[in-house]
């Protein structure tokens, strides 16, 4: 595959350093800030993840939106490929030597493919396991219960955004982009992927285009479990929803809100695909193709709180 990752995104809040400061006690590591491009330009917050880099960058927006969205390509071949995809679709396109940038109107974001490095991830210490008939772990405890410090996300997974047409944003990911739809939900959206994770985006369709959340691939479930207790220790009112284990792409997951709205997922296991003729595409429907097991989802995980106030915003000049 080409396109083989997620680069970056660009989150635009309304209160950039509240947001920032949330996701740093995520776990996302804080980098060095870019010059301003301006004298008097606003500050635009970069964090990072271990494996990943530099993927998250924080700028003003009146309302909360996902600014731009990057995807790693191999060879400028590869670049030629979309701008001329994006073309036949009738998408305009911004080309440079190492980019080609479009808008999906369904969404609002600003999709920029370019040459990137491949993930290169030191592999995690699997956790040994006591299950009936095997006993993995002997003469010692649970390394889950024993780990300290601060949860640090290895890599930024997915993210998952609100389209008012999800057929033409699932078109522009799919046929222009290049992604590959792993499954879908009936007359609803589609989870696709551009390497081998299950899904790195997924649109689905929403009265007004937002970003639903980002998510952040964690070692295991232990991860999740520690990393959103320690943020809910310090604000309980971040509790989204989790833990749980998905139906569609099977991680496990915890989601809590971030103070701009978006919701913020710590992942694990999801399911992988490294042969497309392997796998067979699934369409699902209702709500338990969501979800295998976990609390209740709350209805504010579909149709989240702010829902009308981001549609009465939506045409913000400064949106
Ligand atoms: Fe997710």
């Amino acid at each position: 595959m080409s396109l083989h990752r997620l680069t970056q995104v660009v989150m635009g809040v309304p209160d950039v350093e509240r947001t920032a400061a949330y996701y740093r006690e995520f776990g996302l590591t804080p980098g060095a800030e870019p010059a301003p491009t301006a004298p008097r330009s606003r500050p635009s917050p970069v964090l990072s993840t271990v494996d990943g880099g530099e993927q998250l960058r924080i700028v003003h927006s009146a309302r909360r939106r996902l600014v731009e969205l990057g995807v790693g390509a191999d060879h400028p071949d590869d670049l030629d490929r979309v701008a001329s995809a994006l073309m036949r679709l009738g998408v305009p396109i911004e080309r440079t030597p190492t980019a080609v940038s479009a808008v999906d109107l369904g969404t609002e974001v600003l999709v920029r493919v370019e040459i990137a490095p491949r993930y290169e991830q030191r592999p995690a210490r699997l956790p040994a396991y006591n299950v009936p008939g095997v006993d993995g772990r002997l003469q010692e405890r649970a390394p889950g219960i024993l780990r300290e410090g601060p949860v640090r996300p290895r890599k930024l997974g997915h993210v998952v955004l609100g389209s008012t047409d999800h057929e033409a944003s699932q078109r522009f990911f799919e046929q222009g982009i290049g992604f590959k739809v792993s499954d879908s939900v009936k007359d609803q959206g589609a989870f696709m992927r551009c390497s081998s994770d299950h899904h790195n985006v997924l649109v689905h369709q929403a009265p007004v285009a937002f970003l639903h959340h980002t998510s952040w691939q964690v070692d295991d479930v232990d991860e999740i479990g520690r990393g959103a207790t320690a943020m809910l220790a310090a604000d309980p009112d971040r509790h989204t929803w989790g833990l749980g284990r998905h139906y569609i792409g099977s991680n496990f997951f915890w989601y809590l809100k971030d103070p701009a709205g978006n919701f913020s997922e710590y992942y694990s296991d999801l399911d992988c695909i490294v042969d497309d003729a392997l796998w067979k595409p699934g369409v699902f429907e209702g709500v338990q193709s969501l979800y295998a097991w976990g609390p209740p989802m709350p209805p504010s995980f579909l149709a989240p709180d702010d829902l009308a106030a981001l549609m009465t915003g939506a045409h913000s000049p400064q949106g």
